[in-house]
C-alpha cells in the first residue's frame, strides 16, 4: 500500500499546484506525492555576524561574552523553528486527529509560537542595539513625545516594564491607534496585540545580564537605554508604515 494515493489526495495535489484532474495525463505516483507536500520556508539562522554591531555595547557593560552566549540561545529560536516547519510540512493535517488537550498539530504549533516568537524577538534586539543610546530620534522621537510627553519619561515606563517583566519588553507601533507603546511580555508568546509593529525589543531574561550586572537588572537596563540603535528603530518603524 505504499504507494496507494486515494482520488482525494490526487485530487488535492493536482489543485495545489493548479493543474486540472483531467489533465494530469501520464503524471506518475511519486510525481503526485511530491506535489502534496509544500517544501517549508526555512528561517535563516543566525552567525557571528548577525552579532557584530551588538558587541559594541562592551563599553556601556552588556559584553562580548555575553552577546555570544546569547548567539546560541538564538540560534536554537531558530532551528526549532525550522525544525517545526519541516514537521508541520510533513503532518497529515486531519481534523479527526486534533485535540485541544493533546495532539500533534497542539504540541507543534503551540511551541511554534514560542520558537519564532523568539527567533523574532531576539532580531529585533540584536539589531537594535549597538548604537549611541540617549534621546530617540527621527519619527520614533515624534512617536515616544506623543504618547509618553518625554523621552525621559518614555525611559521611566521602560525601565519600570523591564523590571516588571519576566522575559521582554517591546516598543511597537500600534497601527490602529498609530502610537507606540512599552508591551510587557513574560515569555516571547505571551501578551502582545495584533496589528502592532515590533520596533525595539528589550530582552530581560536573566542570560541577557546575569554575567554583566548578576541580578541587578536596572543597571542593565540603563546600559541598555545607552546603546539602542535609533536609526535601526526608525528603519524597522518605516518598513513597519511602508515607508
Ligand atoms: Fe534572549
Amino acid at each position: 500500500m505504499e504507494n496507494f494515493l486515494s482520488r482525494r489526495d490526487l485530487l488535492a495535489a493536482t489543485a495545489a499546484a493548479g493543474i486540472s484532474a483531467t489533465g494530469m495525463g501520464s503524471m506518475g505516483v511519486e510525481q503526485v506525492r511530491k506535489l502534496r507536500k509544500m517544501e517549508p520556508k526555512l528561517v535563516h539562522v543566525p552567525t557571528e555576524a548577525d552579532i557584530a554591531k551588538a558587541l559594541k555595547t562592551a563599553p556601556a557593560g552588556i559584553s562580548e561574552a555575553t552577546h555570544k552566549a546569547h548567539l546560541g540561545l538564538w540560534q536554537g529560536y531558530a532551528n526549532k523553528t525550522n525544525e517545526i516547519r519541516k514537521a508541520l510540512a510533513e503532518m497529515e493535517m486531519d481534523p479527526a486527529k486534533a485535540n485541544q488537550i493533546y495532539s500533534q498539530v497542539r504540541a507543534l504549533k503551540v511551541n511554534y509560537a514560542f520558537a519564532y516568537g523568539g527567533y523574532k524577538n531576539h532580531n529585533v534586539y540584536f539589531d537594535t542595539i549597538g548604537g549611541n543610546g540617549g534621546p530617540a530620534t527621527g519619527d520614533v522621537a515624534g512617536l515616544i513625545n506623543e504618547a509618553y510627553g518625554s523621552h525621559e519619561a518614555w525611559a521611566k515606563d521602560l525601565k519600570t516594564t523591564g523590571i516588571g517583566a519576566r522575559g521582554w519588553v517591546y516598543l511597537a507601533y500600534d497601527h490602529d491607534e498609530e502610537r507606540v507603546f512599552n508591551f510587557i511580555g513574560d515569555a516571547q508568546d505571551t501578551f502582545p496585540s495584533w496589528n502592532s509593529t515590533l520596533i525595539l525589543a528589550l530582552d530581560v531574561y536573566e542570560h541577557a545580564y546575569f554575567l554583566d550586572f548578576q541580578t541587578a537588572r536596572a543597571k542593565y537596563i540603563d546600559a541598555y537605554l545607552n546603546v539602542i540603535d535609533w536609526d535601526a528603530v526608525n528603519a524597522r518603524l518605516h518598513k513597519g508604515l511602508g515607508k
